[in-house]
């Protein structure tokens, strides 16, 4: 993907949203991203003039200086969900998968700077030497659903399987978006590691080896992928709520079920809704529903199509001109995407706009602290995995690498 420069919010008005009988009394309108604006909400309105810069000018010009200094000694990875002001700056953008992939291509970088969530630079320490250090410009950039699997409930959910008798049919699938203990569990119980681009391939290996999946810790992937992709019924997924006992199942549910689901969610793809789509349908005809596949499986099933980050930018990208889009994932994407392609009519899904808190953690001001941190000779917020835990997460991480 081309990475264009700090945007700069002045646009003209190429195409009108076809009006809505709800857009004007009592509802707002769906906004087209970057193009117009919308006097009936407070959301997307115009400032005529000049904004004043959003921070500091200068830290654009101290981040070049202070990248350019480090020059091949730091390669920075750049999120799809990252802000543009910090984007810029990246030397690859991806989705997880390929960021984990070009983490893991560059031992000759001293120091991988990750503008994403915690949760992937634990990864690309885990697939770099232990010559190079990875840093995350803010310690705050975590992620509420890794958050929602934690090691302690895992083990015990795993302890309830081998009392059952069920653990040695069952094939742990964690994805990317979890932390580096759960990784570990996973690849120590000869498991794998996938992401949204691969859970199909992932989870077609897992059933080679086993004959029930334990998926870890977005239910929203793996019952899309096991029942949309792979032709399983909704009554072969239960869900395991790790807040009840016993995981809110019974033994016969246990016995019976092909996936058992961790009952964890994405809080920005979880605010898509059934009523987003059909709304939208109605407002734009023709529109092309296009989600991730972290959103809640009415969702998915109610779209035309759907796709991890690097799927849904090469699906904008080959639109046809003159065509519609609505897309359910970051907004910071989704934005770029309307930017890049005015010549199609590309929107956000849901009415009311979300970013990702924590993706969004990561501004220019922390990126220029990181990076003239290290033109300086200390190294800020490294972020660095356990031997044990690395080498367990790694076993599940190359597996994940490994599929065909
Ligand atoms: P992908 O990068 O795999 O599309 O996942 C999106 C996401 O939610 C990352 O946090
Ligand atoms: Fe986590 Fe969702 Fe944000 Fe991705 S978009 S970092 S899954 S909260």
């Amino acid at each position: 993907m081309s990475v264009s420069p700090c945007a700069t919010m002045f646009f003209v008005t190429t195409w009108t949203e076809p009006a809505s009988p709800r857009s004007t009394s009592t509802g707002t309108a769906l906004l087209l991203l970057g193009r117009g604006s919308d006097p009936a909400s407070e959301r997307g309105v115009d400032c005529p003039g000049d904004l004043p810069a959003p921070s500091d000018p200068d830290l654009v010009a101290r981040a070049t200086a202070a990248k350019a200094a480090l020059g091949d000694r730091a390669f920075i990875l750049g999120h799809h969900y990252q802000r543009d002001e910090v984007i810029q700056f990246a030397d690859v953008t991806g989705d997880s998968f390929k960021l984990a992939q070009q983490a893991a291509a560059r031992p000759d970088a001293e120091f991988i700077i990750f503008c994403g969530v915690h949760f992937m630079a634990e990864s690309a320490d885990i697939l770099t030497t232990p010559a190079q250090k990875v840093i995350l410009p803010d310690l705050a950039a975590g992620c509420s659903m890794a958050d929602m699997a934690v090691l302690g409930q895992v083990q015990t959910a795993w302890e309830q399987f081998e009392d059952l008798g069920i653990a040695g049919d069952i094939v742990p699938v964690t994805y990317m978006n979890s932390s580096a203990d759960i990784k570990g569990f996973v690849g120590a119980n000869k498991g794998v590691v996938c992401t949204s681009s691969n859970a199909k391939r992932a989870l077609d290996w897992a059933f080679e080896q086993g004959s029930k999946v334990f998926f870890l810790p977005d239910q929203h992937l793996g019952r899309n992928t096991a029942v949309l992709e792979m032709g399983f019924d909704l009554d072969d997924c239960v869900l395991y709520d790790p807040h009840k006992p016993n995981g809110g199942l019974t033994d016969e549910e246990l016995r019976n079920a092909r996936m058992i689901l961790w009952r964890g969610h994405c809080s920005v793809h979880g605010r898509f809704t059934l009523d987003s789509v059909r709304e939208v349908r109605e407002r734009v005809p023709g529109v092309n529903v296009l989600v991730h596949p972290e959103c809640r499986h009415d969702v998915v099933r109610a779209a035309d199509y759907v796709g991890s980050t690097e799927y849904i930018i090469r699906a904008l990208d080959a639109a046809e001109p003159g065509s519609s889009w609505a897309v359910g994932t970051e907004l910071n994407l989704v934005r770029r995407m309307a930017l890049a392609h005015p010549d199609k009519q590309i929107m956000f899904l849901d009415r009311s706009v979300c970013y990702c808190s924590t993706m969004n953690r990561i501004d220019l001001p922390h990126l220029v602290w990181a990076l003239e941190e290290l033109v300086a000779g200390r190294v800020p917020n490294q972020i660095s995995v356990d031997g044990e835990t690395a080498h367990h997460a790694r076993v599940a991480l190359d597996q994940m690498l490994a599929l065909p």
